[in-house]
């Protein structure tokens, strides 16, 4: 389970108030109506389509579990990955193509992927101790793996990001975000509220001053004030996933783990689905996702992995409905990728690649002067199964309808067009299966019916995937 989730729910409720002041849009001359304005930043995140969430921490030692169960504190003595090489790890995200990667730095069970400085008086003694449950405690003590991960990721241009959850921290007994007053369990620590909150805020600041310019960041819930003002200072461009409220540059949940968005999935919009067209915020979708069945983020024995097929519907479903899929990527006990798992990656690679990559080339083609129509022409019979929209979305996203239309090589009438596909939102990319599978066609025409401004088209193309 991606803590994420938790995060997001309660982010919606907190941050109502808070939205205005986050507001970027434009008034349509055509329409007169608001057209929210993306950030640089954000486009650029959006057009990478592909990243992976890395899980690796101390679950990955505890058998039968995803992330750890309430309280439970394993020993650092566990955490003990001999292979370990993110050069590795960087090698599958290649062999994927994806883009950016973001590591789950600390997860539930309070434990650090990296060394910390932060200290921290202990109640009621007052007695100041180190933040022991890190990966200096453990058996590989003096590597650093945030930062064998970043350089990994940097020799491939692979951008990079941390996802630290606040929510919960066994080692200092917090849930919800607050210090619980239970009797403490075995390696529980004892502290106050204010104390938590200190060691959050430095935590913050060493994952987002020692690693360089982040992609991505994924947030918890409170101290959103201090959160906010430190991202400004020393992350400024990172996308911020469950940032609605405290940054122009959020990135929404799409709601669901399970690779699916909504058909249609807008740009806009702040909540936890396929967005709102209306919306003055832009702040784009991200769907993550297991590799894993059920539900599954850490590595697990005997997880079964899911199918090819499974895959290639959630990459229609994500990346073909304007969401970026965000895969899990889980090392091993050994600190590694299982074989099997990077395959896996590769064959799914290899489909998008075959199918996505070349597109069937028509022999010429033109725009109507007022831009709401595109036609393909071919002059020989071309055998097509979908279509692939995208739209330049630099003044925001306007495209509200659209259908495609087909000349078949077997029709008497040249103005006998069927149709082949329709929908409303495009935004970075919409991929439509047609529905009438493999046609024989001489033309194919995309008509935007609705926009509410002047459209602008990234790419209109056809494509065969047998
Ligand atoms: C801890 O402090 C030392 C000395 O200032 C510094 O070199 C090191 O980078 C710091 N470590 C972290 C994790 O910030
Ligand atoms: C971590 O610090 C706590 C509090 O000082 C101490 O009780 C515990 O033994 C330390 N654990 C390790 C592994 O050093
Ligand atoms: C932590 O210390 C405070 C102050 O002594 C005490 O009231 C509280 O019960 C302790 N919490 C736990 C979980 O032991
Ligand atoms: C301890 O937690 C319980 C349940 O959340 C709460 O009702 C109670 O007031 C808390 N006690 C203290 C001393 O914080
Ligand atoms: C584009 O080409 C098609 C096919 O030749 C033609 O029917 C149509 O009139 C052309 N449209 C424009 C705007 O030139
Ligand atoms: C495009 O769609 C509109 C609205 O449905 C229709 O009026 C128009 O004739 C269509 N244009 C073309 C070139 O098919």
């Amino acid at each position: 389970m991606n803590f994420c989730i938790v995060i997001l729910v309660l982010f919606a409720v907190r941050t109502d108030g808070r939205l205005s002041s986050y507001q970027r849009y434009r008034i349509s001359s055509l329409t007169g109506e608001r057209i929210a304005l993306p950030m640089p930043d954000q486009l650029e995140w959006q057009a990478q389509e592909l990243g992976v969430l890395i899980h690796f921490n101390l679950a990955t030692y505890i058998e039968n579990h995803d992330a750890c169960p309430q309280g439970l504190v394993p020993p650092t003595s566990q955490f003990n990955p001999y292979l370990l090489s993110t050069d590795n790890w960087v090698q599958t995200m290649m062999d994927f193509g994806a883009k950016y990667a973001v590591l789950v730095a600390k997860h539930n069970c309070g434990f650090l992927l990296s060394p910390t400085n932060v200290t921290f008086p202990l109640n009621p003694s007052s007695k100041i101790v180190p933040y022991n449950y890190t990966v200096d405690y453990s058996p590989v003590k003096g590597v650093n793996i945030l930062d064998e991960f970043i350089k990994s990721c940097n020799k491939q241009k692979i951008r990079t990001g941390f996802y630290y959850s606040t929510v919960t921290n066994n080692y200092l007994n917090v849930r919800q975000g607050y210090v619980q007053n239970d009797t403490l369990k075995e390696g529980q620590l004892n502290i106050t509220q204010q104390t938590y909150s200190n060691i959050v805020l430095s935590h913050l600041r060493e994952l987002w001053t020692n690693y360089g310019n982040l992609e991505e960041i994924c947030l918890a819930p409170g101290m959103q004030d201090a959160i906010a003002k430190m991202l400004v200072e020393l992350q400024p461009h990172a996308n911020v996933f469950g940032g609605i409220g405290i940054t122009t540059n959020s990135i929404r949940w799409i709601g669901n783990e399970h690779g699916h968005a909504p058909d249609p999935t807008w740009s806009t919009g702040t909540s936890a689905d396929g967005g709102d067209p209306d919306s003055p915020i832009f702040c784009p979708a991200e769907c993550d996702t297991t590799l894993q069945m059920f539900d599954r983020w850490f590595w697990g024995r005997h997880v079964l992995l899911r199918s090819l097929q499974d895959l290639i519907d959630v990459y229609h479903r994500t990346v073909g409905r304007n969401c970026l899929l965000m895969l899990d990527l889980t090392p091993d006990r050994s600190g590694i990728i299982p074989p099997v798992y990077a395959n896996r990656y590769k064959e799914f690679d290899d489909f998008i690649r075959s199918c996505y990559d070349t597109s069937v080339r028509p022999s010429f083609q033109n725009s109507s002067a007022d831009f709401l129509t595109y036609t393909l022409v071919f002059n020989a019979p071309a055998s097509v199964d979908r279509s692939v929209i995208q739209e330049d979305q630099t003044r925001g996203q306007v495209i509200r309808a659209y259908t495609v239309t087909a000349l078949l090589a077997i029709s008497k009438d040249q103005n006998e067009w069927i149709a082949v596909a329709t929908g409303t939102s495009i935004g970075n990319k919409k991929i439509d299966l047609w529905a009438k599978g493999t046609l024989l066609v001489l033309a194919v025409k995309l008509n935007i019916t609705k926009t509410i401004d002047v459209p602008v088209l990234k790419s209109f193309t056809v494509h065969l995937c047998a």
